[in-house]
């Protein structure tokens, strides 16, 4: 089986790794035992970029037991856990990934391509879109995909819309049971943890700016909060910088942010958040970071372009001297840091992303027929299902309706 990945002898370590990631994924593994006799997707080849972590890698298990064929990339230059990698390759994935650059990265991406699958799996829209615009002789067999991210999403809708999506794609994002658990809880702790691993530094006291109240920035604000920092947060939606403001966090422009931040994480996946006017107001030892999906919300080249000088004082920790003196540090260049500087989203809620990917694709198998080139939605039904099996895991019961309540919750005769 061809691969590519950075050092074949780290697989050892990254089989350890996947083994914990195994045991915090319950509902991933009961899915693959439901499915595994059925064999579902016999005879399908996928290519897929997700972030190759440990969590990837049992996906991949799990596709691979219920019949697929599998080719995989990373989905960020900066994000594959190399012994993860590794350790894939030795149980015969084909995988093409290491910690690398551009280049290298997009090189990966078009190995997948190269297999000429039946079903794409993508985050961030990198593998939908370079099939349809560079390699549309690679896309002739495909029936179907999905999508992980919020920026992914944004990307294909924009694709559809135009007229230039030419095959289904569920976006596995929007489930319920994956934005308000992955992109919060996964994105506050993850995005924490890379924070701390590249810096060290005390949160407790710090002003701590978030651009971007959305999914992320909600759970991102939420940690911060409970280890002790001043959340900031810059918004472009109304609602949303309400939501903030009665959250109890400061809300204003980020040109004023800037002046007095200690910390930042853009979370917008929108580009040009703190940019070059910005830089000349940051504090002395302003940290700059990123969680958005791609290295465009801070404005890394205006930053390489104005500073007088950098050195790499840390892992994945840039320091930067500015023409007026302060010292700035750029944390992973940029770009996603729960990822680059640590291990991503935890296992257990990666669990519930995973198992909706799982469900997603039976779904393209079973439906790709009746399905138009368009994104869709993750059905109620299947949110409903994923909940039930993490709250079964989990030891957690719940109450159900009598028929006399759900008759009440359907009438309106009854009142006072
Ligand atoms: P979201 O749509 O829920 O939230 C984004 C928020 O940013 C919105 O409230 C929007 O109004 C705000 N915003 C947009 N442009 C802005 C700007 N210029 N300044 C200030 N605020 C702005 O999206 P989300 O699910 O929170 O995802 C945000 C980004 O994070 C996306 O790129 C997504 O793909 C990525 N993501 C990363 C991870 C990770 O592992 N790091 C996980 C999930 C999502
Ligand atoms: N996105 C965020 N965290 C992740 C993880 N642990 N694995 C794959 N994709 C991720």
């Amino acid at each position: 089986m061809a691969y590519k990945v950075k050092d074949i002898s780290l697989k050892d370590a990254g089989k350890k790794k996947i083994e914990w990631a195994e045991a915090h994924m319950p509902v991933l593994i009961a899915l693959k035992e439901e499915y595994e006799k059925e064999q579902p997707l016999k005879g399908l080849k996928i290519a897929g970029a997700i972030h190759v972590t440990k969590e990837v890698a049992v996906l991949l298990r799990t596709l691979t037991a219920l019949g697929a064929s599998v080719a995989w990339a990373g989905c960020n230059p900066l994000s594959t856990q190399d012994d993860v990698a590794a350790a894939l390759a030795d149980e015969g994935i084909e995988v093409y990934a290491w910690r690398n650059n551009h280049d290298e990265y997009y090189w990966c991406i078009d190995q997948i391509i190269a297999t000429k699958p039946n079903l794409t799996m993508d985050d961030g829209g990198d593998v939908v879109f370079r099939l349809h615009t560079d390699f549309p002789q690679m896309m002739t067999d495909v029936i179907g995909g999905t999508e992980e991210t919020t920026t992914g999403v944004h990307r294909l809708k924009a694709m559809a819309k135009d007229g230039k999506l030419k095959y289904p794609i569920i976006a596995v994002n929007n489930a319920e049971t994956k934005w308000d658990f992955d992109n919060i809880y996964g994105t506050g702790q993850g995005t924490i943890d890379g924070i701390l691993r590249s810096t060290s530094v005390l949160l407790a006291g710090k002003n701590f700016v978030i651009a971007g109240y959305g999914h992320c920035g909600k759970g991102l604000a939420m940690r911060a909060k409970g280890m002790g920092s001043h959340v900031i947060v810059t918004e472009v939606d109304p609602i949303q910088a309400l939501k903030a403001r009665m959250e109890g966090f400061d809300v204003m422009q980020m040109d004023e942010a800037v002046k007095i931040g200690d910390i930042f994480v853009t979370a917008t996946g929108c580009k040009d958040v703190i940019v070059e006017k910005h830089f000349k107001h940051l504090k002395e030892g302003a940290v700059l970071s990123n969680t958005g999906h791609f290295n465009v919300e801070v404005d890394v080249k205006a930053l390489e372009k104005h500073a007088k000088s950098k050195e790499e004082i840390r892992d994945n920790c840039m320091k930067y001297v500015l023409p007026n003196g302060k010292n700035v540090y750029l944390l992973a260049e940029g770009r996603l840091v729960n990822l680059s500087a640590a291990e991503g989203h935890p296992s257990e809620v990666m669990d519930l992303s995973f198992a909706n990917q799982v469900l997603a694709l039976l779904q393209i198998v079973k439906f790709h027929k009746d399905m138009k080139p368009e994104v869709y939605e993750i059905p109620a039904e299947q949110d409903q299902r994923i909940a039930m099996l993490k709250l079964k895991s989990m030891d957690v019961n719940l109450d159900s309706l009598t028929e006399e309540q759900k008759k009440y919750l359907g009438s309106y005769a009854e009142g006072t």
